[in-house]
Parts: structure tokens; C-alpha cells; sequence
């Protein structure tokens, strides 16, 4: 779908359909929706008046002008309550009115902003906000191979701003919707796609293509590659698999070491079985998402390579499959990492872990100013926090813990911050070795972050998204299945770095 931005009345506008929209409570209509009210000689208020609309949020009514005016439909999107008005909800509003149009067939939309108006919000952030909801609720997967009746689709997307003086702002913030809608979509894709084939060479190429077109730079390790570097975490989860792992390494800017760093380490293990730890059969394909961090990062580093952002950028991904087999880890083995700290196994399904050490360590060589991992690392993370309700935080820096709590509250990807204290470490002490990986149940997400610590000396924050990276049911601007999360949560944080 094209978006484009044109100075106008939108009353004016000849699409298949046009969206305005409503706050919960108004009897008179003002702005655009009030002029395109009066061009249908007040159907709308009409409406209001009759009690057919409201204005509640998720509302969508159609009208039909009938040549009042030469768009053929009018679609009046609900904003819901003014009070607790903000951008999640012009995502949710142009979501809505967005799938209401490609459900009525319309190949032509024209929309104005949502909530630059009497909603208040900075033109840029709203226009960003409205292109990020409407495109990310048209996100397909379509199934290789398969024969799916493929969903109606918008040729085109028209925002229409009546006053001249908001037209750049409003270009600027297309321009990153653009970029984010292509990091997340590239995310969602990796997630959703069947284990055989998101595999880690295809984890590797996706890189390598993203690379290519957003000019970044790019290495891929595999076993040798790794050995010479002694990372025997990573090495050890990757021995049982059949798939080749690949250890990928973006990134932006990789040469200006005047720039302030960055550093992204995502958890890629394209399935995880358990290994001899085996998990139980019920439910264990949805460890096909088990790389999501992983995909959060190549999809965070290709909007970042999009939109060239003034820092220095670096996205690690450690991916390979976790598989029992005759050469597999097991539980006691000891097993020493590229910081030369020793882990004595206790289940080889805490895996994530193990390769997220190494790809931590990897990242200190770039002397970097944070790092920030993602990962569906435990179960306990889900049990604490909810399913889709926000990823737990774990930082050793108050400054990045307050920026990426703000960041998730403005991107809607939200985060809550957890305890890294001293008391976990006891739960991993180990008598064999310097650390095991696992501690048991009790304080699972916060043992299993604090083993993490242990592969860091730089400013670390560690985000467990496992309750997060798939939506079974889909929400308003997320189709049912991966959700893309991090995405959105990082590049927000990156773009306002300084
Ligand atoms: N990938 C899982 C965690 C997970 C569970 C993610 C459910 C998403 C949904 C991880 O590798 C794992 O198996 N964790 C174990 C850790 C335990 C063995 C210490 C867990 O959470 O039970
Ligand atoms: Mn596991
Ligand atoms: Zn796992």
C-alpha cells in the first residue's frame, strides 16, 4: 500500500472511502469531521443526535453521501474519551477505520490525522501514530504454498491535512512510520514463519537482505567461527542441533566510534524442544517464536538502517535450535563461556540463557554506552506479569531504566521494571562451577536475568518478552500471531537517545 500526504479539504477528496472522526460526548462535530458533516448536511450530527454513534472507542459507523460529496463511503471512527485520550488510541482509531474500509472493498482511503486537532498531540508524533496503526492492522502472513483467500487490499492511503503549515512535520513522521512498519513486519514474518523454514540460515539471510538494502554492515558466524572465539554457551546448545547455527552480528555506523553505542542482543533459538531437558509435547510448536528477540533485533536494526539514525547501532543475534540428540548437551555438564566463567548445567531447556552469555560478552567489545537484550527466556515472566500485558525489566542503570519505561508507554510496548539483587545470585550459586543456569522455580525471571548480569560489565538492561511476542487472539493494529514487539519499544528509545 502507498501512503501519501496532500494539502486539502478531505470533503474534497475522491477516494472509495474517507475516515474522520469523533470524540465520546460531542453533539457538534468540529474540524474536518464538522466540514464534512456540513457538506452532508449534517448526517452526521444526525447520527450523534439519534444516539447511532457515540464516539466510544473501537466505534466505526459508515455513511453513504450519495453524491454530496465525491467520496462514495464516509467512515466516522469513535476516539473514545477525550479525558484518556493519547497515541495508543490514534493507533487503535486508524486501525479500525482502516480495517473497516479494506472489509468494504475500498482500494482508495483518504484519512485525516487523528487527534491533531482538538486531541492536542504534535502533528509529526499523530500522523506517525496514524500511518504506524493503520499499516501495522494490515499486516498478512501469507502462508507459502498454501491457497488462502488473500484479504482485500488498500491500493492507497491518502492523508489529507487542510493546513499547509503541518505538511512537513506531518512527512516527517510518515517517513519513520514507514521505517517501523518494515522492521516490525519483517519481525512478525521470522516469527510466524514454520520452524523448518525460520530456521537459522534463513535467520542469517533476512540479515544479510536487510543489510543489503539498508546498507549496514553484516558478519555471520557458524561453528568454527564461534569455536575460535570460545563461545562454548552458544556451542553447547547448538551441538544437538541438525540445523547449522549462526551466530549474526549488524551494524550501523560500525566504524564511528565517536558516536555514543548502542548495543541490541536478542535470543534466537528458532526452536526450542528443551534439548535432553525435553519439554512436554502439549504446546511445544509455540517455541517456534522462541527467536522472537532475535527477530525484534534484525527488525529494530533495519529501521534504524532506514531511517540512518545518529548513533552506532549494533544487533547481535545468537540463533540456533535447541534438539536432544546424541550429541546434545546435558544437565551436569560443565561448560565454559567466551568470559571464561564456568555453567554447570542443570536443564538444558534454560537454554536462552546460554546463549544470550556469549552474545553479552560479544557485545563488551564494542565499549559500548548500553545494551540491552530481549528475549522468551521463562515462563515465570508470563506467570508474573500476564500474557500481552508488558515484558519484564531488568536494568543495572536508573537513567535507561526511566528512558525504556517511557519509551513503552509512548510506543504502547510497555515494560515493568523487576529486581536484580544480590539474593538471586545465591539461588545460581553452583558447587561444580562458577554459576548453573538454572535456579530453580521460586524467582525464575529474576534468576535468570541475574545469571545474565553475570556476562556483563556495561550499562545492561534485559527485557524478557515472553508473554509478548505472540497474540493467539490479535489486538486492534496486531493480526493473530507474532505481535513484532520490541520493534517499535527500541527504535523509540534509539531515536531519542540523547
Ligand atoms: N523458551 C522458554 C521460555 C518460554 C516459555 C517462552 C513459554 C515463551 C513461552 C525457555 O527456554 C525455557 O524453557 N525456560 C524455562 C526455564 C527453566 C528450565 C529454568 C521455563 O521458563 O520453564
Ligand atoms: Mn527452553
Ligand atoms: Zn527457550
Amino acid at each position: 500500500m502507498k501512503v501519501t500526504v496532500e494539502q486539502g479539504a478531505i470533503q474534497a477528496s475522491t477516494a472509495d472511502a474517507l475516515v474522520v472522526n469523533l470524540f465520546e460526548g460531542v453533539t457538534a462535530p468540529g474540524g474536518a469531521t464538522g466540514a464534512v458533516d456540513r457538506a452532508l448536511d449534517g448526517a452526521i450530527s444526525e447520527l450523534i443526535a439519534g444516539g447511532d454513534i457515540s464516539g466510544k472507542e473501537g466505534e466505526v459507523a459508515v455513511l453513504y453521501p450519495r453524491g454530496a460529496i465525491p467520496a462514495r463511503r464516509v467512515i466516522v471512527v469513535g476516539l473514545g474519551d477525550r479525558q484518556k485520550f493519547d497515541i495508543e488510541q490514534v493507533r487503535r482509531a486508524a486501525a479500525h477505520a482502516v480495517k473497516k474500509a479494506r472489509d468494504l472493498k475500498a482500494t482508495t482511503v483518504a484519512t485525516i490525522i487523528h487527534g491533531a486537532g482538538i486531541g492536542n498531540l504534535v502533528p509529526a508524533e499523530a500522523a506517525q501514530a496514524t500511518v504506524e496503526g493503520s499499516l501495522l492492522a494490515l499486516y498478512h502472513y501469507d502462508v507459502p504454498g498454501v491457497d488462502q483467500e488473500p484479504p482485500a487490499e488498500i491500493d492507497r492511503l491518502t492523508i489529507v491535512e487542510f493546513d499547509e503549515a503541518k505538511l512537513e512535520a506531518i512527512r516527517q513522521g510518515l517517513r519513520v512510520a514507514e521505517a517501523l512498519v518494515a522492521g516490525v513486519s519483517l519481525a512478525r514474518t521470522l516469527v510466524n514463519e514454520p520452524p523448518n523454514v525460520a530456521t537459522p540460515t534463513r535467520m542469517a539471510e533476512a540479515a544479510r537482505a536487510l543489510a543489503a538494502e539498508t546498507g549496514l554492515e553484516i558478519t555471520v558466524g557458524g561453528r568454527e567461527w564461534a569455536a575460535e572465539r570460545d563461545m562454548g554457551a552458544f556451542l553447547a546448545v547448538a551441538k544437538g542441533a541438525g540445523e547449522p547455527p549462526k551466530f549474526i552480528v549488524l551494524e550501523h555506523n560500525g566504524e564511528r566510534e565517536d558516536l555514543d553505542t548502542v548495543v541490541l542482543v536478542g535470543k534466537g533459538i528458532t526452536f526450542d524442544t528443551g534439548g535432553i531437558s525435553i519439554k512436554p509435547t502439549k504446546g511445544m510448536g509455540d517455541m517456534k517464536a522462541d527467536m522472537a528477540g532475535a527477530a525484534a533485533v534484525l527488525g529494530a536494526m533495519k529501521a534504524v538502517g532506514l531511517l540512518d539514525l545518529p548513533l552506532r547501532v549494533v544487533g547481535i543475534a545468537p540463533t540456533t535450535e535447541n534438539m536432544p540428540d546424541g550429541l546434545a548437551y546435558r544437565p551436569a555438564d560443565v561448560i565454559t563461556a567466551s568470559n571464561g566463567k564456568t555453567i554447570e548445567i542443570i536443564s538444558t531447556d534454560a537454554e536462552g540463557r546460554m546463549v544470550l552469555a556469549d552474545g553479552l560478552v560479544y557485545a563488551g567489545r564494542y565499549n559500548p554506552d548500553a545494551v540491552i537484550d530481549l528475549a522468551t527466556l521463562t515462563g515465570a515472566a508470563i506467570v508474573a506479569l500476564g500474557e500481552g500485558v508488558a515484558a519484564a525489566l531488568f536494568t543495572t542503570d536508573d537513567s535507561l531504566r526511566d528512558r525504556l519505561v517511557a519509551a513503552g508507554e509512548a510506543t504502547y510496548e510497555r515494560l515493568w521494571p523487576m529486581p536484580l539483587w544480590d539474593n538471586y545470585q545465591k539461588s545460581i550459586k553452583s558447587e561444580v562451577a562458577d554459576i548453573k543456569n538454572s535456579g530453580g522455580r521460586m524467582g525464575g525471571v529474576s534468576t535468570s536475568a541475574k545469571f545474565l548480569h553475570n556476562f556483563t560489565d556495561y550499562n545492561w538492561a534485559h527485557l524478557d518478552i515472553a508473554g509478548m511476542a505472540v497474540n493467539k487472539k490479535g489486538s486492534e493494529y496486531s493480526p493473530a500471531g507474532a505481535t513484532g514487539f520490541g520493534v517499535r519499544l527500541l527504535v523509540e528509545l534509539l531515536r531519542h537517545w540523547q
